[in-house]
Order: C-alpha cells, then structure tokens, then sequence
C-alpha cells in the first residue's frame, strides 16, 4: 500500500532523528515501509512505534536519511509498505529483548508492549533517543555502552550474558548491527536459546520481487527481516559478506 502521510512530530538527537506521523493501518513490531519525499531516493525503515500513531527513527548516514532530516511538521512523506514479516510473540515465552545502537529504534513497540528489554550503545549520547521510553517501560531494562558511560561497561552480548545470571528467558529478540547479532546468535545456540533477529540488506523493491536484498536463498524483504535463529544458522553470508547497490558481494570488515 502506498501512501501520503503529514508528519506530525520531530524529534533531534544528534544524528539520529525521528519523525512522527498519523497513518491508519496495522503495523507489527519488526516491520518496516519504503519512505520517501521530494529530494531523496526511496529508503527502508522500520517502524519504531506501532500504535495510532507511527514514527520511524533514523542514524543520519548519508544523502536520503540527511534529507529526510529536513522533513518538518506539516511536511508530505510517501510511504510504502508494511512490509516483511515482523517478531512472533505469543505469551507463551519468557522473552528478552535485545537493541544495539541505531538496531534500539525497531525494538521500541516491543518495550512499549512491556517486554523485558537489554539496550546497548558505543556511548550515553547514543541512547538519548531511547530515554523517552525507557521512562515509560512496563518491563525490566538494563543498559549497557562500550565506553561505560551510562549503565555496564560492555558490549550487548556481555550484558546479555550478565543479565541471565539473575534471569531466565526461554527466547531472545534481537536488533543491531550485524557483527553484534552474530555473536548473540552463537551465544543463542551454544546456549541452547531460541531467538529472532532482524537482518538488513539493500533493498530496492521491498516487497521481493527484485533480489537486490537477498542472503543467500532468502529474500530479507519478504521471507524478513525478522528470521529465526534456525533460519539463520543456515545462512553462509550471515556475518561475512553483502551485497552493495550494484550486486557486488562485499566482506564484513
Ligand atoms: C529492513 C530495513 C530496516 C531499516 N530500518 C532502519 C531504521 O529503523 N533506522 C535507521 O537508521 N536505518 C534503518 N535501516 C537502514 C537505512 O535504510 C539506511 O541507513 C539508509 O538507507 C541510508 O541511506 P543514505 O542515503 O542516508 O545513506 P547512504 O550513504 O546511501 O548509505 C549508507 C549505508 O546505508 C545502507 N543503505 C543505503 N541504502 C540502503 C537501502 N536501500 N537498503 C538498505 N540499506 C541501505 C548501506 O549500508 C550503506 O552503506 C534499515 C534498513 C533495512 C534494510
Ligand atoms: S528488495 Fe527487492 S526482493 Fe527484497
């Protein structure tokens, strides 16, 4: 579904931005819309609230994510989408969930649903867009920044790794940079845990029809972003290599 939606937030934290909008259609936690507005290419984001009213969160990175920054209230955006297959939660487990960095703006609609939640930072000024809901968060949340700056000392796999020596969880939910969700997949398995864990490619199409997003056999668009940790453990590339706008296979440095 395509459609045009009037932003009706904004909210600045250093480089990561996010920008909020009425937008009448459901939405689970972990999906996410192709967005785009006059002066920028089309971009994937996911949702980082799910409710009446939607927002997407943002790390400025280059040209369309600096352009979407110039959207303001009041101001057009085009969004397509949802798309993909979000997190399968249904009561029956006992679920931790786990954001790094920019990786924290996905997993918000799952603290607003009171999930148990682990988030981690290189630094406290990079979770400044989080403490709005971490204020409001029904379940237990711990923090964690490379540089011990707000919270542990450490990496998301060490406080994932502190945090079950006083808690038991059946099932981990995780979004982050990659290098971050591979070694929590093998923590996961090694542990004998379950998880899901959203991946990222480059997308054109969103919706699977063009293979710009594929890992090996899977298209993240369509059978994604979110996958299960079975699903994973299946994928050769899955921490090793991409592919760039133009196909090219590129390492993970
Ligand atoms: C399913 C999905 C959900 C995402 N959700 C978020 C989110 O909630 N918040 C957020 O900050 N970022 C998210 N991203 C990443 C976001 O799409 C990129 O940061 C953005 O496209 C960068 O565009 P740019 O022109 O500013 O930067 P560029 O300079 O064009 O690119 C910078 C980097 O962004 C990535 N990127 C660029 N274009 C794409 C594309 N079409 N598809 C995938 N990756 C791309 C590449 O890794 C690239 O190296 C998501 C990506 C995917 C695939
Ligand atoms: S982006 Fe086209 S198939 Fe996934």
């Amino acid at each position: 579904m395509n459609s045009i939606v009037t932003v009706t937030g904004k909210s600045d934290f250093g480089d990561i931005c996010s920008l909020s909008f009425n937008w009448d259609i459901t939405v689970g936690p972990g999906q996410f819309v192709m967005v785009w507005a006059p002066g920028m290419e089309e971009i994937p984001l996911s949702l980082s609230s799910v409710g009446d009213v939607k927002s997407v969160t943002f790390r400025i990175v280059g040209r369309d994510t600096e352009a979407l920054r110039k959207k303001g209230i009041g101001d057009s955006l085009s969004i397509r989408g949802p798309y993909g297959n979000g997190y399968r939660t249904d009561g029956s487990r006992r679920v931790l969930v786990v954001g790094g960095g920019i990786g924290i703006a996905p997993i918000l609609p799952l603290m607003a649903d009171g999930f148990d939640t682990a988030l981690a930072a290189r630094n406290a000024g990079e979770l400044d867009f989080a403490l709005p809901a971490i204020g409001k968060a029904a379940g237990k949340t711990w923090i964690s920044t490379d540089d011990g700056s707000r919270g542990f000392c450490g990496n998301a796999v060490q406080l994932v790794q502190e945090i079950l020596k006083e808690q038991e969880y059946d099932e981990i939910l995780a979004c982050g940079p990659e290098v971050m969700l591979f070694f929590l997949h093998k923590f996961c398995v090694d542990n004998g845990m379950k998880c899901q864990m959203s991946l990222e490619r480059h997308m054109k199409c969103g919706a699977g029809l063009c293979g710009s997003c594929m890992i090996d056999d899977k298209r993240v668009c369509a059978d994604g972003p979110v996958f299960t940790c079975d699903e994973i453990s299946g994928m050769k590339d899955f921490g090793h290599s991409k592919r760039d706008p133009c196909g090219t296979r590129v390492l993970f440095r």
